[in-house]
């Protein structure tokens, strides 16, 4: 036995055992299986201050899957991906591409909500690499279940986490990535960029390109 299993329990308060979201995932996973474990994820620190867990929604087995980065504040407080500003946005360029919302899977790279307390507001914070490793397992899950054909980066990180460090969204962009053993890859950028654009000029060709992208996307689909 280690040393540490033999020390006599030391009163007060205990230490926390962060469990690996790897030890959660059911042995024959489905996806209500996968979301209801992820319910009680504490892999990383992110679970205390989001409310709840995000898990990935949309078709069993879509044909493709959208991975953005982590749930904002709408999504925090309703428990759904992509349903505040940002998922606004997304459904109109779906829409605009041709593509059926209901017939993919939406998910992200990281599950909790990420915030500093900004006056009243809560600001989005990026997470970092050991906060997307940490939450790595849910993703590979909900890509094995689903098996999508194609897997969309929505934004540098998600395409950092499933394309490497090295990808840059603004140089490859809107490119079909192959690699053996894996589904057909592209990224693009995070719909939120676009809700940033300084001005409705910038906004509109912002979105054009998205939406450009996306079409792409839905034309490989239809092979
Ligand atoms: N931004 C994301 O990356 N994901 C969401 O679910 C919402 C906003
Ligand atoms: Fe678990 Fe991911 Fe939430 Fe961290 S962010 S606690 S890894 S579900």
């Amino acid at each position: 036995m280690s040393p540490a299993r033999n020390s006599p329990k030391l009163p007060g308060i205990a230490a926390t055992e962060l469990a690996p979201a790897q030890v959660l995932i059911p042995e024959q996973p489905t996806l209500p299986g996968l979301k209801a474990a992820a319910a009680g994820c504490q892999a990383c620190d992110l679970y205390k201050t989001g409310t709840q867990t995000v898990f990935g929604e949309g078709a069993g087995h879509a044909r493709v899957m959208f991975v953005g980065e982590q749930p904002g504040d709408r999504e925090d407080i309703e428990g759904k991906p992509f349903v505040g500003p940002a998922g606004r946005l997304l459904d109109e360029a779906l829409r605009a591409a041709g593509i059926d919302r209901t017939q993919v899977y939406i998910t992200n790279a990281v599950k909790h909500f990420k915030w500093k307390p900004q006056g009243k507001r809560r600001l989005h914070q990026k997470p970092n690499a050991a906060e997307i490793g940490a939450c790595r397992p849910w993703l590979d899950a909900e890509i094995a279940v689903v098996k999508p054909h194609i897997l969309v980066c929505l934004g540098a990180t998600a395409a950092q986490a499933l394309l490497g460090r090295d990808f840059r969204v603004s140089v490859q962009r809107g490119q079909f990535i192959e690699r053996p053993g894996l589904p057909l890859m592209m990224a693009t950028v995070h719909p939120s960029s676009i809700l940033r654009a300084p001005d409705d000029e910038s906004r509109d060709l912002e979105m054009q390109a998205f939406v450009a992208d996306l079409r792409r996307l839905a034309q490989r689909l239809e092979r």
